[in-house]
Parts: C-alpha cells; sequence; structure tokens
C-alpha cells in the first residue's frame, strides 16, 4: 500500500520536500501551512510537474490537519529560518512554540507516525517533539546529520576534483557549529579521505561544513538553505519507505549509545520501516569522541533553557 506522507510547512524546505517525495513517488504527499491557500497552490504547482518531468506523484495541499490523518511519515519544517548573523539556537524559544503545536496535532491525528524533523535547532526540537508525543523514541528522527554530510562530501569533491557520488560521507554531533566531521569514516571509492587529502586541507574542509548553512544564509541574505535540506530529509524518507536500512547519520534519542544519555545527537543509525532499527556505535578516536560528548553538551544546556 502506498504510504502517506505529510510535510508540516510550505516554506522553501517543505515545498521542496514535498517536490522531491513526489517526484520519487515515495507515497501519497499531504503539505499542510497555516497561510490560507499557500499550500494548496504550491500542492498544485508541485502536481503540474508530473506530466513534464514523469512522474505520478500526489501532493495535496491543505490548511486542515483532518487531511493528515493516519500519515505514516510527518516531515516538521515549520518554523523560523535563520537570518544572518543568528545563531541555530536563536531561535529556540519561538520555534517551540510552534512544534508544540504541530507535534499535538500529529498525536491527535497521526498517533503511529514516525516524525522527521527539520525545524532549528534540530537536536532540541526533536526532543521537544518526542517529550510532547510521547512516542517511543524510534519513532522521533532529527534531520541533520544526513545534510552535513552532504556538505561534507561536496567539498571534499571539490578539493579533490571529483563526482560527490564517489564520495560517503561522516558527520555527526549536534546540527550546529559543534558538529563532528569525521575524515577518518569518509570515503572516496572506498579509500578514507585521511589517504588523499593533507591534514592541513582536512582541517579546512572540516570548518567549512561547519558553518556550511551559515555560509549559505549570509549569501541567501534572507532565508536559509533548502534545496539539500530537503534533499536530505527525503533521502531519510526513502530508507523508511523502502525498509532499507540505510545508514544515516541522524538525531536520535540516546540511552547510554556513545557515553550520552536521555538526549537527541546526531549519530549513525539505520532507518527501516519502523524509523530507527539500530544506533549504530562506531569507535571513534579520542578527540572526536570528545567532541562528540561536548556537542552533546551544548543540546544540554539548550534544552534545559527551553524548560526553564
Ligand atoms: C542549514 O544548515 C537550514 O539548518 C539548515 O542550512
Amino acid at each position: 500500500m502506498q504510504k502517506k506522507i505529510t510535510v508540516v510547512g510550505a516554506g522553501n524546505v517543505g515545498s521542496t520536500c514535498a517536490l522531491f517525495l513526489a517526484e520519487k513517488e515515495l507515497g501519497d504527499v499531504v503539505m499542510i501551512d497555516i497561510l490560507e491557500g499557500v499550500p494548496i497552490g504550491k500542492g498544485l504547482d508541485i502536481a503540474q510537474c508530473g506530466a513534464l518531468l514523469g512522474f505520478d506523484g500526489k501532493v495535496k495541499g491543505t490548511n486542515d490537519y483532518s487531511d493528515t490523518a493516519d500519515s505514516d511519515i510527518v516531515v516538521v519544517t515549520a518554523g523560523l529560518a535563520r537570518k544572518p548573523g543568528m545563531d541555530r539556537l536563536d531561535l529556540l524559544k519561538k520555534n517551540a512554540g510552534i512544534v508544540a503545536e504541530i507535534t499535538e496535532n500529529v498525536k491527535k491525528y497521526s498517533p503511529n507516525a514516525i516524525i522527521i524533523m527539520v525545524t532549528n535547532p534540530i537536536d532540541v526540537m526533536v526532543y521537544h517533539a518526542f517529550k510532547i508525543s510521547g512516542f517511543p523514541k524510534n519513532r522521533v528522527i532529527g534531520q541533520a546529520g544526513v545534510l552535513d554530510s552532504a556538505r561534507y562530501a561536496c567539498f571534499i569533491a571539490m578539493e579533490l576534483g571529483i563526482s560527490p557520488k564517489e564520495v560517503r560521507a561522516m558527520v555527526l554531533g549536534g546540527h550546529g557549529d559543534s558538529m563532528v566531521p569525521l575524515p577518518s569514516f569518509s570515503t572516496v571509492s572506498g579509500i578514507p579521505v585521511t589517504r588523499l587529502l593533507p591534514a592541513d586541507r582536512i582541517e579546512a574542509i572540516n570548518q567549512r561544513t561547519r558553518v556550511g548553512g551559515g555560509e549559505i544564509v549570509k549569501l541567501l541574505g534572507t532565508g536559509s538553505a533548502y534545496y539539500a535540506p530537503a534533499a536530505a530529509t527525503v533521502k531519510m524518507v526513502e530508507s523508511i519507505v523502502h525498509d532499507a536500512n540505510d545508514i544515516l547519520p541522524c538525531s536520535c534519542y540516546l540511552e547510554g549509545e556513545y557515553g550520552i544519555n536521555k538526549l537527541f545527537v546526531g549519530v549513525p543509525a539505520m532507518l527501516g520501516k519502523d524509523g530507527v532499527t539500530k544506533v549504530v556505535e562506531l569507535e571513534l578516536e579520542p578527540e572526536d569522541k570528545e567532541a562528540l560528548l561536548n556537542s552533546a553538551e551544548i543540546y544540554r544546556k539548550s534544552i534545559a533553557e527551553l524548560d526553564a
């Protein structure tokens, strides 16, 4: 049976997600937003691409949560985006209210759904949705590592003058400047990047990756990136819909893995039909392990701020 996938938010990230989901024919897509008319108009616009791009994607735009009922997956993109000079954590309080309201509706209309959180700051918002929904931890996941790893792969490919298709990159930790790129777990045709590039170039690429979202925010002037964030989200949905168990870095609720407890942090996880099938524990270099723990602590503080 076709899966039903709801995208909450018809802004740039949400509507691009809906387009990619439709193009890949991953299921029946419902796009919901509070702005009257907008999700309906964008839904029609996307559906009309089907005749040109050759897909049979069904996209229904709506302002009414009852249209989202019994979704298998709910992607949450609604919320404010960063402006130049802002940190993702600056969005905390405003987006927490939005995410709380959305989560209540997901709980009411799609109690068996898997939630994929895209709203920033992702690692805090996913925790917020987990608490409010009461869903089991395998059904609440944050998107972040897939995007950061795609940026890392892109920069590695640019440095080596090769196709990004040949690169498999891995970035762990929170979706912010504290993220942890892992060059020894990032490969080109199976060869670790550490054997292909000198240490100083790797560190420069690591740093560009850490601030990769901010680089785009600055260039756009208003709003933040959306093509790659949407593509990263759809990659997660694809693994779930096909029960592929792809190992993808994403924000998962940890209970002791990597020495982290009761927090969402970006780690490699297998994603299948029930959401997170398994958190994959890698043996990290001591400095990477420490960086991951530091990243987790930043989000523990933000969660405490939210609860205060
Ligand atoms: C980014 O990194 C929007 O947080 C997102 O581009």
